[in-house]
């Protein structure tokens, strides 16, 4: 698939979801942060809105779900047409059958660590999953500074990748920026989330470009 820009709507205007989403009509993904405030201290949107979302764009829309009981709510956003639907390992209960269910509503399905979760017990797990998440800030906000401690996990997670022959990208997420995207890039990821980066940025087609002009690098 090669390198994709994931731009997130987090740093974007609320109120202006549309226009905002306009803006960056040359991303690859448009990626949702779905927060609860259980599994994050903080609360976004959910499904009403991620449907209000679809029916606005063309962009395959990337839902990172960072709540409880993702087993309950998840299948629900597949069914409404997400291209991907990441859940947290950390939340799940029964990851593989959650994962089937997401894939059988036709979504791809990821699983997302937190910076503290290990990326090696997921090994078994590639053949069920689309994506592996690697964050690099702790899930809740967006413009937070950018974990370096987690570069080996994203390596270890494209070593798994490789050596399983599967079609699994490996996203980061959290303090992407100019900055620390050729880190990413270099350890092996190849889907890139950015919010503050992109939505910061006064031509945030102009960061996009620059962003995917780094990663290639
Ligand atoms: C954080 C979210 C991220 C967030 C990234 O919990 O999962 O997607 O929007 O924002 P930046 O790129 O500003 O770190
Ligand atoms: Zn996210």
């Amino acid at each position: 698939m090669g390198i994709q820009i994931a731009p997130s709507i987090l740093s974007a205007d609320f109120a202006n979801l549309e226009s905002e989403i306009a803006r960056i009509g040359d991303a690859d993904l448009v990626h949702v942060d779905v927060m609860d405030n259980h599994f994050v201290p903080n609360l976004t949107l959910g499904l009403p809105v991620v449907e209000a979302i679809l029916a606005s764009t063309t962009l395959p829309v990337d839902c990172h779900l960072m709540i409880d009981d993702p087993d309950r709510w998840a299948p629900g956003y597949a069914e409404a047409g997400a291209h991907n639907v990441t859940f947290h390992a950390e939340a799940a209960a029964a990851p593989v059958r959650l994962a089937r269910e997401i894939r059988r509503h036709g979504a791809r399905a990821g699983v997302a660590l937190k910076p503290a979760t290990p990326v090696e017990p997921f090994e078994v797990l590639l053949p069920e999953i689309d994506m592996l998440l690697v964050m690099t800030v702790e899930p809740g906000f967006g413009g937070q500074g950018f974990l370096d401690v987690c570069l080996p996990k994203i390596r270890l997670a494209r070593e798994m990748v490789s050596r399983s022959g599967l079609d699994v990208w490996v996203q980061v997420d959290g303090g992407v920026s100019g900055e620390t995207i050729e880190r990413c890039a270099d350890a092996g990821a190849d889907v890139f989330v950015a919010g503050s980066a992109v939505y910061g940025a006064d031509d945030a087609a102009k960061a996009i470009a620059d962003l995917r002009r780094l990663a290639a690098d």
